[in-house]
């Protein structure tokens, strides 16, 4: 199989993990005798810097072009004095391919439990996928903007949905829960705004279709809260985009670090190899305090390189193997700094990839 990828190394530790999913990636391609192409282009900050523009033309075309993506982080504190800021980048690269489901699997591995917030026995079982709307809502809605209004200084977003926009996301949502325990969670703050109200009404009107799946609905302010009280009793949560970034990281440090989570953005485009052509990211950012210090985790970055291979080249077998790669590193007790136990000594970035690596070149097929 050939198939052309881009990279998006982006700002912060970006480069230095997108480094380490690249020799993964290579490894495992070579192995299963595909031959991948990469292509990395600039973005984010490090694209304002060169060209003034977070998504310059070159990139947004090769990312459109390709048969999947795979960024790093964007961001940083170098940008936010005024002028363009790297997350418009982000925000315009899924408007622009198309990418209005974003799902974060939350699944802690069973040997870092103990760097955990929560008590180990809520842990049992947890195994949920947040499926995040991402092209619309108020990270996108308008009118937005400043004004004076009655002599004040004035900033207005505006929350916005409509059926189409929450039933197509809905329906992923939908059939993921029948591929997994049959349940369906959805959030919203329909005691409160009007959009949620209209949210709801579509996901109960989308739900007559799915009547083998389970569906409950939850305020958001609830949801924050059983996602600390009861995370295993979730198995896929939909939600609108604002809801769904910020209750995924408070998902995401449930498994013990933000460090480990991947996510994969996807909507109903396909690729030229016939599979849904893909945004593949770690949900963690830039993390700029590290950054450059060679102690940043790859993990998040390398389960998003495996379901790059899944979802976008078909390639379950090659997914596996990094999967189980990362799972057998983790197992032998290799961590970096991030999820390091007190008093044991942490790996770099680098020493953490060579451990996989051997992990990898042990595996059978
Ligand atoms: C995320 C991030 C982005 C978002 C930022 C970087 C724009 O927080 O992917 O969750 O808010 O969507
Ligand atoms: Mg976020």
């Amino acid at each position: 199989m050939k198939a052309n990828l881009v990279l998006l190394p982006g700002d912060g530790i970006g480069p230095e993990i997108v480094a380490v999913a690249v020799e993964i990636l290579s490894f495992v391609a070579q192995r299963g005798a595909h031959q991948l192409k990469m292509n990395s282009q600039l973005f984010g900050g490090s694209a304002i810097d060169a060209y003034g523009d977070p998504l310059p033309q070159e990139t947004l075309d090769a990312c459109l072009a390709a048969d999947a993506v795979l960024l790093g982080a964007v961001g940083g504190p170098k940008w936010d004095h005024g002028g363009p800021r790297p997350e418009a980048g982000l925000l315009g690269l899924r408007k622009q391919m198309q990418l209005f489901a974003n799902l974060r699997p939350i699944q802690p591995h069973p040997d870092l439990i103990s760097a955990s917030p929560l008590r180990p026995e809520r842990l049992q079982d947890v195994d949920f996928v947040v499926v995040r709307e991402l092209t619309g809502g108020i990270y996108f809605g308008k009118p937005k903007g400043r004004k004076q209004v009655d002599g004040l200084e004035t900033a207005f977003d505006t929350m916005v949905y409509n059926t189409a926009e929450v039933e197509r996301v809905t329906r992923v949502a939908f059939e993921l829960a029948r591929t997994r325990k049959g349940k369906l969670t959805s959030v919203d703050k329909s005691n409160v705004l009007e959009s949620s109200r209209l949210w709801r009404e579509t996901v109960n009107r989308v739900a007559q279709d799915y009547q083998d799946v389970i569906l409950e609905h939850l305020l958001v302010d609830a949801a924050a809260m059983h996602l600390i009280t009861r995370p295993a009793s979730f198995d896929v949560i939909v939600t609108s985009n604002l809801f769904g970034d910020i209750l995924t990281d408070e998902a995401s440090v449930i498994t013990g670090s933000i460090g480990n989570l991947p996510s994969a953005s996807i909507g109903n485009e396909k690729n030229a190899l016939g599979f849904p052509s893909g945004l593949y990211e770690p949900i963690h950012g830039s993390a700029p305090d590290i950054a450059g210090k060679g102690i940043a985790n790859p993990v998040g970055t390398l389960l998003s390189a495996a379901s790059l291979l899944r979802f976008s080249l078909g390639l379950e077998k090659e997914a596996q193997w990094i999967e189980k790669a990362v799972d057998l590193t983790l197992k032998a007790g290799h961590r970096t700094a991030d999820i390091v136990a007190e008093g044991k000594f942490p790996l770099t970035t680098i020493q953490f990839k060579e451990k996989l690596q051997e992990q990898l070149s042990q595996l059978s097929d």
